[in-house]
């Protein structure tokens, strides 16, 4: 099987903010989806959302309004991963919790042709651990797409230590299909994005119970003073407060270094339920 021509294919696990935006594109660019998640009301959440994205994309002139409707049918629900029809690629966007993306990479590698590559989107949590739960850990890679997928333009690329060079062409192969830029990354928690980023927004949340500025006024120093094109508390809030979490942790644990350890305000906000975007609440309120 090869990512052109004729029956392409490719699975997401995942229907969240990042499996929806990783489906979009991949419709966007004549695959067919099988698109997978535990709930459906977050597959028709999912649905709807890719709807929205595309008109505006069209009412933009970025594409033909002619579009929408064929890119929308190329998208179709899947129970479970274990029914996905065979794919060139899989590519895994649940929660970053490392037993549920192993869970879904062994049930992923019993139903999955051998030849299918495995990928994860995971923010931080190894590849390799998660490869070692497959057969296939030369055919399992890390790439990791950016919030919102279908306008930024980088993957970082991760390979594990098992990858293979064929596996890492091919998934550089389908990025660049997708019109976006790979960046070859090692397999270190958090790769390159979230090991600088996390840390700032850490930083940025520390500030804000000390005191030190109101969360409008530190937005806006990184916002007019470093040309930021979003402050790190407005990011976080998009990223979801919980993805933020899980990654300091992950780093946290991962490099036993208490520069990564996550700031309390942020555990008691997830605690909380305030998510940031998705959930209407977080450091700005979503709720109008
Ligand atoms: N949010 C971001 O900005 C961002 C950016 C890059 C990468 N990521 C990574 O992408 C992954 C997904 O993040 P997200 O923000 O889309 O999360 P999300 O919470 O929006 O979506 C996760 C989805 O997975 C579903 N799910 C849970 N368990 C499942 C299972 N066993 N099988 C199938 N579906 C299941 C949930 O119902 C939910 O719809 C995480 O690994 C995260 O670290 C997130």
């Amino acid at each position: 099987m090869t990512g052109t021509g004729q029956g392409k294919r490719v699975g997401v696990v995942g229907a969240g903010t990042m499996g929806s935006g990783i489906a979009q594109v991949f419709a966007a660019a004549n695959y067919r989806v099988d698109l997978v998640d535990i709930d459906d009301e977050r597959i028709d959440d999912a649905i709807g959302r890719i709807r929205a994205s595309l008109r505006k994309l069209a009412s933009r002139g970025v594409i033909d309004p002619a579009q929408v409707d064929p890119v929308l049918d190329r998208i179709e629900a899947v129970e479970d991963c274990r029914n996905i029809r065979p794919a060139t690629l899989v590519i895994e966007a649940a929660p970053e919790i490392s037993n549920v993306k192993q869970e879904i990479f062994r049930r992923l590698d019993e139903a999955m042709p051998p030849e299918t590559i495995l990928a994860t989107n995971t923010s931080s949590i190894s590849i390799t651990d998660i490869a070692a739960a497959t057969d296939r850990p030369d055919r399992v890679i890390g790439m990791h797409f950016m919030n919102p997928v279908p306008a930024m333009r980088l993957v970082e690329l991760i390979r594990g230590a098992a990858t293979s060079d064929g596996t890492y062409r091919f998934a550089e192969a389908m990025v660049g299909e997708l019109g976006k830029t790979a960046v070859e990354v090692q397999d270190y928690p958090g790769f390159v994005a979230n090991r600088i980023l996390m840390p700032m927004i850490n930083e940025a949340i520390c500030a804000l119970v000390e005191g030190v500025a109101s969360a409008e006024d530190i937005d806006r120093v990184m916002t007019l003073g470093m040309n930021h094109p979003m402050g790190p508390l407005a990011l976080a809030d998009f990223i979801g407060l919980d993805i933020c979490l899980a990654i300091l942790e992950v780093l946290y644990e991962s490099y036993s270094d208490p520069k990564y350890r996550p700031c309390a305000l942020l555990r008691k906000m997830v605690d909380a339920g305030y998510l940031g975007r998705k959930s209407g609440k977080g450091f700005f309120n979503y709720e109008s």
